[in-house]
């Protein structure tokens, strides 16, 4: 097998130094085919899904692309659902039963003790079994026996980092790559640290990042056309990462009125909401969001994330878009319809354009 460093090398210096963002819900195998095509690295979002379900899309993904393509999980740790958050749970299940009988939406929402979590490591299993060579994780990082298994395997490990304190912790643990998300990203934000949430604009954050670690960079968040890839790169970005111009594009999973929804949008309907999943995420503004921000309803993730997506199901289905998340970043790119391969093959055609020299 080729040395893991030339490896890693090979991927951040394709042409067009892009990467497919992984985005749950809307990758589907043909969209993470269609940007390894484009000469893009592509990247298939597992989430917290079961295993089994990860290995139907890994076995998909293989079958459309022969070159290697990253997979991508939540790696987070799951509070104890006891005491207080049990009873704040029960609280906010009544609340939205009000809500979906207020609404005519026949929804069944778990009960606690129903709650079924996938431990990131059997999935894991999986990735291992199938021979996945690059994945990355988010919402947390990997811990030390597994970064041992996967290294052993040769995979390239990739965390994702809002702040310097987490760039540090990610290199000091030996992922070999940082993807580095910046505020204007659409989604969850990846944090990890301290509880917190940063929230550092990613002209800041890329820049302090590359002045304090040495471990490859992939920016990720806003980037919409050349013009954005090439301050990343000039920032310190050996490659970018790309989600927003891809919600609408035909490999998307995306229903067309969610599509719709995202075109019809203001700038300004873009906001930073826990109120779906209990982890901040960027999208669009809507009833759901107002009704349940500064409620006492939002739980922590991923309570909140359980509990609300019957009630998100059922109203997707209805094409409710009052109800439902649809995540977008901060740039408006024109949610072009075209194929992955041709959005992403136009954006490496657009950074061409601009001169390599940084002093023009
Ligand atoms: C719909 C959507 C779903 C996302 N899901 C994931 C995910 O499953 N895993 C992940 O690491 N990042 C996820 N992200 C974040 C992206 O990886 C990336 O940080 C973001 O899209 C970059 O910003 P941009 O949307 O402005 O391009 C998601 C983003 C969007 C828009």
């Amino acid at each position: 097998m080729e040395r893991k460093d030339n490896f890693i090398r090979r991927q951040l210096s394709t042409k067009s130094r892009l990467v497919q963002a992984p985005m749950l819900g809307v990758t589907t195998p043909e969209m993470v085919a269609a940007a390894n095509d484009a000469g893009a690295l592509g990247s298939l979002a597992l989430g917290d899904l079961a295993p089994a379900t990860c290995e139907q899309l890994i076995r998909a993904t293989k079958k459309l692309t022969e070159r290697p393509f990253a997979v991508n999980l939540f790696s987070h740790h799951i509070p104890l659902l006891t005491g207080d958050l049990r009873i704040q749970y029960n609280r906010t299940k009544d609340f939205l039963e009000r809500l979906a009988a207020e609404q005519q939406l026949e929804v069944v929402f778990p009960e606690a003790d129903d709650l079924q979590f996938t431990d990131y490591r059997d999935q894991l299993d999986v990735i291992i079994e199938e021979g996945c060579r690059l994945l990355s994780v988010t919402f947390g990082c990997l811990d030390p026996v597994s970064i041992d298994r996967l290294k052993d395997e040769g995979v390239v490990l990739m965390g994702t980092c809002t702040s310097v304190e987490e760039a540090l912790h990610l290199q000091r643990i030996g992922m070999d790559i940082i993807i580095v998300q910046g505020i204007e990203a659409g989604g969850h934000r990846g944090s990890f640290l301290g509880g917190r949430y940063p929230q550092i604009g990613g002209l800041s954050l890329l820049s302090q990042v590359r002045d304090h670690v040495d471990t490859p960079l992939i920016y990720a968040g806003g980037v919409y056309g050349g013009r954005t890839a090439k301050a990343a790169h000039l920032l310190g970005a050996d490659a970018v990462q790309v989600g927003s111009m891809l919600l609408c594009s035909r490999e998307s999973a995306l229903l067309p009125f969610e599509k719709e929804q995202l075109r019809r949008t203001k700038e300004t309907d873009v906001v930073l909401t826990d109120t779906f999943t209990g982890r901040p995420a960027r999208g669009l503004r809507n009833a759901f969001v107002d009704l349940l921000q500064d409620s006492g309803y939002v739980l922590p993730y991923p309570y909140q994330n359980k509990l609300t997506q019957p009630l998100r199901q059922i109203a997707k289905l209805q094409q409710n878009a009052g109800l439902i998340n649809i995540w977008r970043g901060q740039s408006s790119p024109q949610f072009s319809e075209a194929s992955t391969k041709e959005i992403l093959l136009g954006l490496s055609a657009d950074i061409d354009s601009f001169p390599t020299n940084e002093n023009q």
